[in-house]
This record gives structure tokens, sequence and C-alpha cells, in this order.
């Protein structure tokens, strides 16, 4: 049943993608656009069961490579065919839609080189040293929270699409939660990261690294919401509530934040907090991000994406997702798991395209990993409904707190935690004597 569902969303999203472009193409139209075509990147073995199906798409036909790496081909294709090639690959491989739209060939090859080169930056090898810093953290964070941030997200801001005036107010919302939660610490920023692409802002909160600064730790997931049954994208009430999608992530966002303020918390590297706008319609506000990072020469070192926390489907706690995300970092995931929340089962999982926002940083060689509610296939299945409500979740937040204590030990022990010299190495001034202790594991 939810199968059929399925279908409906990945076609209603390519519908709204579609009555969408004027607004991303700020910068005019590509040619792509103008001639009613599109460029799209299909996994390989997907392109092949195009070419099997091709002659469903009369006006696509023939199909043909434009660009290749590893396990992903650049094609083109009508914009009328769009619907049909989601639902051949929503069959065979379950994926939705199951391609990467890009808007000129010139950004399709440039994210078929970012695909084809090798990491940016090949990851340091991460540890786990801060045993103490993580079980005081952990130990602060409190459910309710959780579930009160996802009661907000779902019910005040019922509509977080990226064009409705309810998604930009639900990313103030957001920026001043997170502005009270860091009151009083002048080494914390919270500001709004303006968009070309879309009038909804990202958030994004600061904490400045103390002895390594320029090294940038990100946590991030997406704050907009979309509903393919909700009364349409364009209607002032339509209704995404999007409690698993994504505010169930930028929940384990807010909690980290508030315990890492409660508990004093100073990294030595600096940590981002990412709440991103324009996911549903094309990762647009991580892409945008990660762009401009890119072009500033940012030194990210480990992204870590939270979308869909809270529902529990799988024999397994936790998904690994293990495509467009870095494996050291994916493996790194695994072992903190393995360390803080021994109890937990975890599984690596794929979703078969770039389906969420770790996707903008990884395609962009820095390095992202994924923790996600369940095996890909296996999760919420209201996702883009009206039925995508806390009730969905039980009324929980049990399966958020797993995700919220894995992104606190993540955050801890990539960012370390910093303290004041203690010049009195007798201890008879010395400050926290306390928190010294949290770095001897
Ligand atoms: N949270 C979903 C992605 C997702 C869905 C991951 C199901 C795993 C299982 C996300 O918000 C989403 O809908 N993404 C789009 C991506 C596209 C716009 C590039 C999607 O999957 O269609
Ligand atoms: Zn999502």
């Amino acid at each position: 049943m939810w199968r059929r569902a399925f279908l409906v969303v990945c076609v209603t999203f390519l519908a709204a993608t579609v009555a969408a472009q004027e607004v991303r193409s700020k910068d005019g139209p590509g040619k792509a656009e103008v001639e009613e075509l599109a460029w799209i990147t299909v996994g390989a073995d997907a392109f092949e069961t195009l070419k099997e199906h091709e002659d469903a798409f009369a006006a696509s036909r023939p199909l043909s490579r434009f660009g290749e790496v590893p396990g992903v081909v650049l094609t083109r294709v009508r914009l009328d065919d769009l619907d049909a090639i989601s639902v051949v690959l929503h069959e065979a491989y379950r994926r939705c839609p199951g391609f990467v739209r890009h808007w000129t060939l010139a950004d399709a090859r440039r994210a078929l080189d970012a695909l084809a080169a090798p990491p940016a930056r090949e990851p340091e090898a991460y540890t786990i040293d801060q045993p103490q810093a993580v079980a005081r953290l952990t130990a602060a964070i409190e459910k309710p929270q959780i579930l009160e941030t996802i009661e907000r997200l779902s019910t005040d801001f019922n509509n977080r699409y990226h064009l409705h005036p309810s998604g930009t107010a639900a990313a103030l919302w957001i920026r001043d939660q997170w502005l009270a939660y860091a009151a009083g610490r002048p080494d914390v920023t919270v500001e709004l990261f303006d968009h070309a692409s879309t009038d909804q802002p990202s958030v994004i909160l600061t904490i400045a690294g103390v002895t390594i600064p320029e090294e940038v730790v990100v946590l991030g997931g997406h704050l907009d919401s979309t509903s393919f049954n909700g009364g349409g994208t364009g209607n002032p009430n339509f209704i995404a509530p999007g409690a698993d999608d994504d505010a169930s992530g930028i929940a384990v966002l807010s909690e980290v934040v508030r315990v890492a303020m409660v508990e004093n918390f100073h990294p030595q590297r600096t940590v981002s907090f990412m709440a991103y706008a324009a996911e549903e319609v094309g990762l647009w506000g991580s892409d945008e991000i990660a762009a401009a990072y890119q072009a500033a020469g940012v030194d990210v070192v480990a992204v870590l994406q939270q979308d869909m926390t809270d529902y529990f489907g799988s024999d397994e706690d936790i998904g690994l997702i293990n495509d467009h995300t870095t494996p050291a970092l994916t493996a790194f995931l695994g072992q903190l798991l393995d360390a803080y929340q021994p109890d937990l089962v975890w599984s690596l999982t794929a979703c078969g395209y770039g389906c969420s926002d770790h996707a903008s940083w990884n395609d962009r060689g820095f390095p992202a990993a994924f923790s996600f509610e369940s095996l890909f296939g296996e999760h919420n299945p209201e996702i883009h409904t009206v039925d995508d409500t806390l009730a969905t979740l039980g009324n929980n937040v049990d399966h958020a707190a797993k995700f919220t204590r894995l992104a606190v030990a993540f955050m801890v022990e990539i960012a370390k935690e910093w303290f004041e010299p203690d010049i009195f190495a007798d201890g008879f001034e010395s400050g926290d004597t306390s928190a010294w202790s949290a770095t001897v594991p």
C-alpha cells in the first residue's frame, strides 16, 4: 500500500521541482530548461534499466551517455519523461526519484567531476579519547526537550515548504531557540544564511574552536518539509508536518546545542550546527552552503547529517548510509556507537542516490556521514504526507534519543573539549579540575 504512496510522492516531488524551476534559476534558465530538456545523472545500473525500457520514453529516445564516472552516468531526457523515469526506477530499485537533476550541462559535469575526484581532504584518523566529556554531555540530554522541538515544528509550523511564509517563520523560530540556548556565550554566533535560490534562509549556529578554530565540524539537518497530499504547495493552507522528515533531525541538533551550552562545552575545533533550507526540492540550501564553504576554502573536517531519526522501522537501531558518504567517517560512527551505545545494533545501508544534504558536502570532497532511522526501504512510510506526525512516531522520542547521543559523541570526539590551561601545576589555584580529568581516558 505504501509502495503506491511512494510512487505518488516521487511523481509529485517531480511536479513540484519542475514548477519551481523558475525560482531556482535566478541567473536565468540553463539551455536545458529553454529546450524543455533535463540533464540527469543516474546509477550505471539504472541507466541500463532505462535503456531496456527506452520505448517508454519516446521523447527522450535514444538515451545517450553524455558523461560517465564509475557507477554513474550523465544523460539527457525530455522534461515530460521525468515522471515515467522516476516510476521505472522506483519499481526496479525503490529509488525515489532515482536520479539527480542538474540545471545545466556545466553543473552536471561539475557534479560528475566531483564524484570522480578523490576526496579533497583525506580525513585524519578519528580518535575516541573523551569518555568523560561524552558522558557528561550525554547525561544532560532530556527527551522532553527533543519531543517539544518536534511538536512545535510539526504543529506550529506544519508547513515548512520553502516557498511558504511559514517555512521562513520556522527558520526564524529555530534561530531564536538557538540564540536563547547560546545566551551568555560570546564565542557562539547564530546567523541566517540567505540563499540565491530561495527566500527561505538556512540557520547556522557556530561555536568557535579555541585552539584549532580553522578546522570545522558540521552537524546538519533540513528545516523544510513537503507533502504530496497536503493541499498543494501553492496553497496557503498547505499541510506538511514533517515530524520525522525532518523536525526529528532538527530536534536532535537543537538538543545537542542545548546540552553543549548547559554543560559549558568549549571545543578545540569549531563546531557548526546547520538547519538547511529547501532540501526537499533538491538540496538547495546545503548545496549553496557547501559551495560557499568550498569557495572560501573552509577546512571542514567532518559533516554529520540528521534526516529522519524517530521511526524505529528495522531490526537494527541505526542505518549508516554508505553512498555519497566518506567510508572512514562512516566507520567512525560505527566505532562511536560500539563505544558509547554498545547495546545498539547498526548496519550499513544505501539510499541509492543523493537523498539528503550529506550529498551536497560529500560531492564537493568534504568528509560526510549520515546516521539514519532504519535500513533504507524500512523507514517511515508516512514521510511526505499529512500523516508525518508525532502520533505516527508513537508520541515519543526514544529512537531520536539514540541519534542525539551519537551526535553528542560525534561532536565531542571530533572537536575535542578544551579546558583553560592550569598554570598552577599544584592545583591550588586551578579552575575546574574535574574538567581536566575529562581528557584522560
Ligand atoms: N528525508 C528524505 C530522504 C530519504 C527518504 C532518505 C527516505 C532515506 C529514505 C529527504 O528529505 C528527501 O525527500 N530527499 C529527496 C532528495 C531529492 C530532492 C534530491 C528525495 O528523496 O526525493
Ligand atoms: Zn528529509
